[in-house]
């Protein structure tokens, strides 16, 4: 099958990683001009054209729209339009995942929309989930922001500036107050509580304590105790209810948890037994994030290859005229 037609709405830092990536293969993806807020901020960037006109991103009905906006309801209604007009999504919006899942995940066809970035960016939680079915708690360090600006105000760092050096590196949202809040967090522990116990748990009902309420005094007299702080996103399902919470707590350094350094993401996912599965990798940044998204691209592609195979076989169709191109595919 020819390059697939791509609607890519985004170019922040995990956005600007995608295209990289969709530019080293032209032969596979032929994109659409790019959607972005400023188009004269991209000038520079001549591996596509870029357009703030969401219509002229989303023209010819594009067979893949990779969402990578932000926000949670706007790019919620267009996946789901994009979805109802045939197109496959790849996604890594958490926010709008978390809060419209039902809409989009319960709607979607089987391989049409992937997430598999929205929690843990480059770390394969959700694929792990799906191998495991008898899940009584999660708890992990889901938000390197967090992580990493934590980790610096035990080293006597002022708050806003350790807050800037995130943003810098590409770890914080665009809005930071969703990984200083806890919100960030939230979306991804509702998304992991759906996946993990088929609960529907909405990031807003979810309490969250502020990293503001740790002082760097209370951080560096943690330290001295063998104590780090850690934002915490903890699910535990117990006689069919759920109890979740996003804390910032001090936890001993031989925790798990507590090894976590910079923009890492840790996960670790105990089932009834007691088995306890920790899986750990990057969970921010453009690389290793964007890597997770064009996996869940590559992955979708070979998906509506296959439905053309596929099709070619259906009644009325002329399966002999296909065979060579589909054996060369294959
Ligand atoms: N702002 C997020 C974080 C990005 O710091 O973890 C990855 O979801």
């Amino acid at each position: 099958r020819g390059p697939m037609k791509v609607a890519l709405l985004g170019c922040g830092s995990v956005g600007a990683g995608v295209l990289d990536y969709l530019r080293t293969h032209p032969d596979l993806f032929e994109l659409n001009p790019v959607l972005v807020r400023n188009p004269a901020k991209h000038a520079a960037n001549k591996q596509a054209s870029f357009t703030s006109d969401m219509a002229e991103s989303l023209a010819g009905d594009p067979d893949l729209v990779v969402e990578l906006m932000g926000g949670a309801d706007m790019p919620a209604r267009v996946m789901e339009d994009a979805l109802a007009k045939g197109a496959r999504v790849v996604t890594a919006n958490k926010a709008a995942v978390a809060k419209h899942y039902d809409t989009l995940v319960g709607a979607a066809r089987p391989d049409h929309l992937a997430y598999s970035a929205a929690v843990g960016g480059g770390v394969t939680v959700l694929e792990r989930i799906a191998t495991l079915s008898d899940l009584v708690q999660i708890e992990g360090v889901m938000n390197g922001t967090a992580n990493f600006m934590l980790d610096k105000l035990s080293h006597g760092e002022d708050f806003e500036a350790v807050l800037a050096e995130a943003q810098r590196l590409g770890f914080a949202e665009a809005d930071p107050s969703a990984d200083v809040e806890g919100h960030d967090a939230a979306d991804k522990l509702s998304i992991l509580i759906r996946e993990a116990f088929g609960v529907a748990r909405l990031p807003g009902d979810i309490p969250k304590q502020s990293l503001r309420e740790v002082t760097g005094e209370m951080a560096q007299e943690a330290a001295k105790k063998g104590l780090v702080y850690k934002q915490i996103g903890r699910c535990v399902l117990a006689e069919g209810e759920v109890r979740a919470a996003i804390t910032v707590e001090a936890v001993p350094l031989s925790h798990p948890l507590a090894g976590a350094r910079n923009e890492e993401n840790r996960f670790l996912l105990t089932e009834a037994s007691g088995t306890v599965h920790g899986v750990y990798g990057k969970g921010a940044g453009r690389w290793p994030t964007a890597a997770a998204v064009f996996a869940d691209i590559m992955d979708t592609r070979r998906a509506w290859c296959g439905d053309e195979r596929g099709s070619a076989a259906l009644p009325g169709s002329h399966p002999a005229a296909h065979a060579e191109p589909a054996l060369a595919r294959a």
